[in-house]
């Protein structure tokens, strides 16, 4: 055994994150080779062959392959590979299949909405900050089709992109950066059509990658990106919460019921939550938010559950315009504190625990919002059309 064990980040017992100053999580502490081989018994050519065979298993930092560190968490990964493949001869196809499935752990969710502009990235960016402040190792996937933008709201500048992953162009240690608060950015192309014209196939080996990944963060956020494609539905199937992000007016309330019908039609395994954005006075999110549920529960059958909401909030728009995420640049306001609730509720798969006050913060607003959604009548009246082409790549428009 060998005796230079050294830990890299000696701060914190395995599986909790180390927090800094400003109480932003680091990522947990990492053992050298010589630890992983003493911690395991695996020899160190075996871990870097594991390392270099299953990199997307293990952790993704771009300077993992040339420091050659591990995250504690995986030595149980090793483990595995070893009794798999050493001990048991399992071929490399098949232990990649197996551990794709058992090793899951990551709470995959997607952040989606039918109309664009709503501020599914805003959410996901300041969901992923508050997963990891809380000691989540986090992902965050743009997986907006072709219009992607987490990072400049995130304010990071990647060299590479999905695209270059899904050409052959880089490993995922090569393309996931570092972003903000100590969340991991898989970054998405910005202002390409490539995403938006992935074929079938390439589109699957992204899912496959994400389960991946899955292996090796706790918590996965997707921003989707606005409209219901095949693509957004590949991911909303893989995703354990759903969230719909709407904004009180009437054709983003139709289509965020557009959204609920597709994902219901798909048979989502995840739950769908509503988080109802842009509020201001004098509206009710909880009377938006009901409107779509009463279409759902109407014509679906299904309730989604409301998530939450925010205010139409200066604070938000300017930490965007600033390129830092709301969590960290104004961490106590109440947007913030909201988002932190509605994080938390996603991870442990129930409502926000406090409960939020009924009516938004006084501010200047563009007034109530327009009349509901048909909610009466025969199913007939479904104001979205079934979804004939969602799954072949088109769009469904939930207008009438
Ligand atoms: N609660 C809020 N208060 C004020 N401004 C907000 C709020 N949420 C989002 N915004 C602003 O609204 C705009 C759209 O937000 P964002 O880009 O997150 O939406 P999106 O749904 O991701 O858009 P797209 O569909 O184009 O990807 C941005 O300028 C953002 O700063
Ligand atoms: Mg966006």
């Amino acid at each position: 055994m060998a005796q230079a064990a050294v830990w890299c980040v000696p701060c914190s017992p395995p599986g909790q994150g180390a927090a800094t100053k400003d109480g932003v999580n680091l990522r947990p502490p990492t053992l050298d080779l010589a630890a992983a081989t003493a911690l395991t018994g695996v020899e160190p050519s075996k871990i870097l062959f594991f390392q270099r065979e299953f990199h997307s298993l293990f952790r993704l930092a771009e300077e993992a392959a040339e420091e050659c560190r591990f995250d504690v968490r995986e030595l149980e990964l090793i483990r595995t590979l070893d009794r798999l493949i050493f001990a048991e001869g399992c071929p490399l196809g098949e232990v990649r299949r197996r551990l794709a499935g058992t090793l899951r752990t990551a709470r995959v969710i997607a952040v989606t909405s039918g109309k664009g502009g709503v501020g599914k990235t805003t959410v996901a960016i300041n969901l992923a900050v508050a997963l990891a402040a809380g000691g989540r190792r986090t992902l965050l996937f743009d997986a907006d089709m072709g219009m992607a933008n987490v990072h400049v709201f995130a304010g990071i500048n990647p060299k590479r992109t999905v695209v270059d992953l899904l050409q052959g162009r880089a490993t995922v240690g090569e393309v996931l950066v570092d972003g903000p608060g100590g969340v991991r950015v898989l970054p998405g192309a910005s202002g390409l059509t490539e995403l938006a014209d992935l074929d079938p196939g390439a589109m699957a080996s992204l899912v496959q990658e994400l389960l991946h990944l899955g292996a090796v963060f706790d918590a996965i956020v997707v921003d989707t990106g606005a409209g219901i494609s095949s693509r957004v539905v590949d991911f909303l199937r893989v995703a354990d919460e759903i969230v719909v992000v709407a904004i009180p007016d009437i054709a983003s309330m139709l289509d965020a019921y557009g959204v609920v019908k597709v994902a219901h039609e798909a048979r989502v395994k995840g739950q769908i939550r509503l988080l109802i954005n842009l509020v201001s006075p004098p509206t009710d999110p909880d009377a938006v938010a009901e409107r779509i549920r009463g279409c759902a529960r109407r014509f679906l059958g299904c309730e989604p559950t409301l998530l939450g909401w925010l205010a139409q909030d200066r604070a938000l728009q300017e930490a965007n315009q600033k390129r830092q995420p709301l969590l960290l640049s104004q961490p106590q306001s109440d947007s913030a504190q909201r988002l932190r609730r509605m994080a938390a509720a996603l991870m442990n798969g129930h409502a926000p625990a406090a409960a939020a006050p009924a009516a938004p913060p006084s501010q200047p607003g563009p007034g109530p919002p327009p009349a509901a959604p048909v909610t009466r009548g025969r199913p007939a009246d479904d104001p979205v059309p079934t979804a004939r082409n969602a799954h072949q790549g088109g769009v469904v428009h939930a207008g009438p």
